[in-house]
């Protein structure tokens, strides 16, 4: 951990406020020094008794405490914080920190510090969606702060969408910078979702994929101290903490935004679906139904993957094959045409693999290497995945694995 040992984080009164107590148990466990400033709301929704037995210092709730102001002003405090984090940060709490009020404790402090602030938002969908959240978010990112999420999924309101706060631990990941792990120090290229090829302004050809795997990679990546760039196509997923996203449509687009950073990279994992072929005309007009039969010509996409590979001074380059049959027989031939350093095949069909939560993966590598990981969720399978990524690419660790 670099430099981030005080965060001085912020509880605001959201239903999500009762994973705060986990988030400070967990930045504790990291060695972080934590003071909790609650909002009044918050205080309908969590004891500070808890967040101060966790946190082990007294909670902050009020400017015109005289007690606390004495043993460190706010302005103290302020200073002291080498990043403030406010999770969770509701819509209220967005609003209030974009106008650069200053009536509560929280908000004053976030003006007179000028550490780094994180904001992990949390709140109903349709409030996250509102016109006056975008708005305050967007005046809040173009001051330098920091949105972590919100992520997608159900909601304590019953609906589900876009609003939760982030899990404690993808919190802690993105607000402690190079963290310690197997990656500290590399920088990680990641391929992830599906590309388009488009047809005319209203279709395209596609192939089936949601991200997920690529996107628990660079979340497991990322926790094992990489320094990420997440390549994406179009997917519906929210970025993990401390990524950095670049989003293409087209195998072209893709190409062109791996070939532009690659350079930097120490591993590069191709987990996108990438559409092997593309209409060689795109038709400026919505094509009409007139005939019985329509022929469209397609022309092969550069091979993203095998372009890598093929660089002079290249990185530790991962591949992934999706196949319906002889997993072992097709894999294996491709890392060998592809000129891989491992390749992770998984077989795919109705139910398997595809939007779909766990997966079960053979990893293949040069000279017989093999390993076969057990279904499991998606995103255990990335922790593991990583964990022998950053074994195997260090060529003198490589040589003792079995
Ligand atoms: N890939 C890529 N660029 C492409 C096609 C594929 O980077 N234009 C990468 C994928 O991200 C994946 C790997 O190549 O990591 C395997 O893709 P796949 O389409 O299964 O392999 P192909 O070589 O196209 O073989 P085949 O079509 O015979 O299955």
């Amino acid at each position: 951990m670099a430099g981030q040992q005080r965060v001085l984080l912020g509880v605001t009164g959201g239903i999500a406020a009762y994973k705060s107590a986990e988030l400070v148990r967990a930045l504790r466990e990291r060695g972080c020094e934590v003071q909790v400033v609650m909002t009044r709301g918050a205080r309908e929704f969590i004891g500070a008794a808890t967040l101060q037995a966790l946190s082990g210092r007294p909670v902050r709730e009020d400017l015109w405490d005289a007690a606390a102001e004495a043993a460190m002003g706010h302005i103290e405090l302020a200073r002291w914080a080498d990043c403030v984090l406010i999770a969770p940060a509701t819509a209220q709490c967005l609003a209030r920190l974009a106008h650069g009020l200053a009536d509560d404790l929280l908000s004053t402090l976030c003006l007179a510090t000028d550490a780094p602030v994180y904001l992990a938002p949390a709140m109903n969908r349709l409030m996250w969606a509102h016109p006056a959240t975008r708005a305050n978010c967007e005046v809040l990112a173009a001051r330098g702060v920091t949105l972590l999420g919100p992520g997608i999924g159900d909601q304590a309101c019953g609906e589900t969408g876009p609003g939760r706060m982030l899990e404690p631990q993808a919190l802690v990941a993105a607000v402690l910078k190079d963290p310690a792990g197997p990656l500290a120090g590399r920088t990680v290229m990641i391929t992830a979702g599906p590309t388009r090829e488009p047809i005319d302004p209203v279709r395209y050809l596609t192939n089936r994929s949601s991200g997920k795997m690529g996107f628990a990679l660079a979340a497991a990546a990322r926790e094992a101290g990489a320094r990420v760039v997440l390549v994406t196509g179009p997917v519906a997923l929210a970025t993990p903490p401390g990524v950095e996203r670049v989003d293409v449509e087209t195998a072209a687009e893709l190409h062109e935004a791996v070939h532009r950073r690659v350079g930097d990279c120490d591993i590069f994992i191709g987990a996108a679906a990438v559409a092997d072929y593309r209409p060689r005309e795109y038709a400026g007009e919505k094509i009409k139904k007139r005939d019985a039969t329509l022929t469209l010509t397609l022309d092969r996409s550069p091979d993203v993957l095998a372009s890598v590979a093929a660089l002079a001074s290249r990185p530790f380059t991962v591949g992934f094959a999706a196949e319906t049959c002889e997993v072992e027989r097709h894999a294996r031939e491709k890392l060998a045409r592809k000129q891989l350093d491992m390749i992770v095949a998984n077989q795919v069909g109705p139910g398997r693999a595809f939007d779909t939560e766990d997966n079960e993966l053979l990893v293949l590598w040069p000279e017989e290497g093999c390993q076969v990981f057990a279904r499991a969720p998606k995103r255990e399978l990335a922790e593991a995945l990583i964990a022998l990524i950053a074994t195997r690419s260090r060529p003198e660790d490589a040589a003792v694995v079995p």
